[in-house]
C-alpha cells in the first residue's frame, strides 16, 4: 500500500454570501484541522460558473470568500488559500476524470437533480460534470482528507469511485482513497424557515439563512423569526425526533457554543422558545460579530487579498505540477 502524506483539501463556491451553514459545516472545522494537517483551501470559481455569474460580482465574491476564510481564523501563512482558476491543473485533471467517471455515476448525483430542477435540458454541461471537477480538485494534490458538510458526502463517494477506477484501470496506486471529515454538531444546517431544506446561499428567502455579512440586528431578527413549533423544548435528544426546526436551532446552538446537543437539551428542556432564542441570538452575535467585522475590514484591503490568492496559487501550482506530470505519464500522454 502506498503511504500518502496526510493532507486536507476543501473548497467553497464564490456564488453568493457565505452562510452560517458554510461556517459551521466547513470553515469552523478547517480552523481546528489546520493545526494538525497540511491544508489547502480553495475558492472554487470554476465550480461557480456552472450556473451564470456576473463577472464583476464573481470577482467580488471570490475576494469575499477568501476574506471570510481568513477572518474565521484560517492562517494564510500556514495554509494554502487560493482561487481555483489560477491553477490550470484543476481543469486538466477534470478532463481526464470525465473520461474515467461513468454517465451512470453522474446520473445518480442528487445535487445535480436539485440544481437542474425540472429543466434538465437547459442546465449547463458543466453542472452535470461538476463532481468530476471536484474529484480533480482533491486528487490534484493527492489529498487524503476532505472536511465538508454532510451535503457533499455523495460527491466524495464519487471521488473515491473515480480514484479507485483510475487506479485499477491503469494498474497503479497513484491516487489515495479520500476520507471525508464530516464533523461537529451542525453537519447539515437547515433553513430557519423550513427545517427540511438545507440552509443555502441560493434560497430566495433572506430570512432562511444567516449570512456572515449580516449585522447584529439582522442576526437577532432572523433568529427571533426562525420557525419553531408550539411544544416546549425537549430535555433529551429523543424528543427532537420529528421536530426538524427545533433540532436545527438546538444543533446550531450546540455547535456555536462547543457543546453537545444533549447538553443544550438538558439546559433548556421544558422551557418555551423565547429565552432560548434570546440566548441563541446573543451567542450567534458573539461568535459571528468579530468575524463579520474582520471580513468587512479585509474586503476593503483588496491588494492584500489578491496577494494572498496569488501566493497561494503559486504554492498550489508547485504542488500540482508533478502530480499532473505523473498522471500524463500513467495515462500515456507523450511528453517531450
Ligand atoms: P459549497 O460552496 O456549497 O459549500 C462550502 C462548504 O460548506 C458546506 N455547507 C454546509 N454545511 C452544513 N450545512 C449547510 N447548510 C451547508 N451549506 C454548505 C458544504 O458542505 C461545503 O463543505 N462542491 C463544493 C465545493 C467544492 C469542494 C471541492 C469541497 C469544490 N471542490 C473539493 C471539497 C473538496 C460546494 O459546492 O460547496
Amino acid at each position: 500500500m502506498t503511504e500518502f502524506k496526510q493532507r486536507i483539501f476543501s473548497g467553497v463556491q464564490p456564488s453568493g454570501n457565505l452562510t452560517l451553514g458554510n461556517y459551521l459545516g466547513a470553515i469552523r472545522n478547517w480552523v481546528t484541522l489546520q493545526k494538525t494537517y497540511e491544508s489547502i483551501f480553495c475558492v472554487v470559481d470554476l465550480h461557480a460558473i456552472t450556473v451564470w455569474q456576473d463577472p464583476a460580482v464573481l470577482r467580488n465574491a471570490t475576494r469575499e470568500v477568501a476574506a471570510g476564510m481568513i477572518a474565521s481564523g484560517i492562517d494564510p501563512k500556514e495554509c494554502i488559500i487560493f482561487n481555483q482558476s489560477q491553477v490550470p491543473g484543476h481543469a486538466e485533471l477534470a478532463w481526464i476524470f470525465n473520461c474515467v467517471a461513468r454517465m451512470g455515476w453522474l446520473n445518480r448525483m442528487t445535487q445535480f437533480k436539485e440544481k437542474a430542477g425540472k429543466n434538465r435540458e437547459r442546465a449547463s454541461v458543466g453542472l452535470y460534470v461538476y463532481p468530476d471537477l471536484m474529484a480533480a480538485d482533491i486528487m490534484l494534490y493527492q489529498a487524503t482528507h476532505v472536511p465538508v458538510g454532510e451535503d457533499q458526502k455523495q460527491h466524495l463517494e464519487l471521488t473515491r469511485d473515480i480514484a479507485q477506477k483510475f487506479n485499477s484501470d491503469y494498474g497503479t496506486e497513484f491516487f489515495p482513497i479520500v476520507e471525508p471529515l464530516i464533523l461537529g454538531e451542525a453537519k447539515r444546517v437547515m433553513s430557519l424557515r423550513d427545517g427540511t431544506a438545507k440552509m443555502s446561499k441560493s434560497d430566495p428567502s433572506e430570512n432562511s439563512r444567516i449570512n456572515l455579512t449580516d449585522d447584529r440586528d439582522t442576526i437577532a431578527k432572523k433568529i427571533r423569526k426562525a420557525r419553531t413549533d408550539s411544544e416546549a423544548i425537549p430535555s433529551e435528544i429523543a424528543g427532537l425526533e420529528g421536530r426538524p426546526e427545533v433540532k436545527n436551532l438546538i444543533s446550531i446552538f450546540a455547535a456555536l457554543s462547543d457543546r453537545t446537543v444533549a447538553e443544550v437539551c438538558q439546559q433548556y428542556g421544558g422551557q418555551d422558545f423565547a429565552p432560548f432564542k434570546k440566548d441563541l441570538a446573543e451567542l450567534s452575535v458573539s461568535v459571528l460579530g468579530p468575524i463579520t467585522e474582520e471580513m468587512k475590514r479585509l474586503c476593503d484591503e483588496k491588494t492584500y487579498i489578491d496577494q494572498v490568492l496569488k501566493e497561494g496559487s503559486e504554492k498550489a501550482r508547485i504542488l500540482s505540477e508533478p502530480v499532473l506530470k505523473q498522471v500524463h505519464n500513467i495515462v500515456g500522454f507523450l511528453q517531450s
